[in-house]
């Protein structure tokens, strides 16, 4: 009896330690998940060939000037930027309005971009920058009453995955004009304009035409997207996307 029940204690033993240690690797895990992915984004930043320090910014952590945002790369549920404020541009819409708001620590780099494009004879508007993800629920659900649900999938995010949620997003349109966010936009002197010249103060096109299957979504000349000027510089003059660059398609 106890010869058969130390037997049975030992065969115990055995079966438990492999299960102990997987424990407490997937416990470790878990624990670092974090820092997993941002070793694995390191790699893969490695592996890039251009000369800027890619490294310098994280793609993954909320608030990182490089955070990488799209539909396979949603936003932490209910993230809110910690500080946001309305740019001293011209708005769409009235102040105590949400979407005027924008990350506070981009607002002096908007101020310069539409001031720039105001001496060169394109004033711009500011049309819409934060929305909160109920906000982006709200009208991905009118995208999809109004253009169907493929439509909607091609040209609006779904709640939790707007890079307008980042605040270091916003859309523009040209002043004097009807703020309808066409893609003629982009043929248009301002849309030109924007083109040739939004890099220079650390802002991206983020939806580039003919990169819908890197970015997900079609062709929007309004939408920038805050990057800084060197990372707004390379891929401008390279037309890449960050999903290419960063090669997290
Ligand atoms: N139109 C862009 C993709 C957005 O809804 O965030
Ligand atoms: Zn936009």
């Amino acid at each position: 009896m106890t010869f058969g029940y130390t037997m049975i204690v030992m065969k115990t033993r055995k079966i438990k330690l492999p299960v102990i240690l997987i424990a407490v690797f997937l416990g470790c895990m878990y624990l670092f998940r974090g820092s997993v992915i941002e070793f694995r984004d390191e790699i893969i930043k490695d592996k890039n060939t251009s000369s800027l320090n890619t490294q310098r910014y994280s793609i993954s952590k909320p608030g990182s000037i490089w955070w990488i945002v799209n539909k396979k790369r949603p936003l932490p549920a209910g993230y809110v930027p910690p500080n946001l404020s309305v740019p001293n541009v011209t708005r769409r819409l009235d102040d105590d309005n949400e979407s005027m708001k924008i990350d506070s620590s981009i607002t002096k780099n908007i101020e310069e971009l539409f001031s720039a494009a105001k001496q060169s004879g394109h004033p711009l508007v500011f049309a819409s920058g934060y929305r909160s993800e109920e906000y982006q629920r709200q009208l991905f659900e009118r995208y999809v009453r109004e253009g169907g649900q493929e439509y909607a999938d091609k040209t609006s995010a779904k709640p939790g995955t707007s890079e307008h949620q980042t605040g270091l997003a916003f859309d523009v349109c040209e002043a004097y004009k009807d703020c309808e966010l066409e893609t003629s936009f982009g043929n248009t002197n301002t849309g030109r304009w924007i083109k040739d010249n939004a890099h220079k103060y650390g802002f991206i096109i983020r939806y580039l035409e003919g990169k819908e299957n890197e970015t997900g979504y079609t062709y929007e000349p309004w939408h920038l997207r805050y990057v800084g000027k060197d990372l707004a510089k390379e891929l401008h003059s390279t037309n890449r996307t960050m999903e290419d660059y960063f090669n997290v398609r």
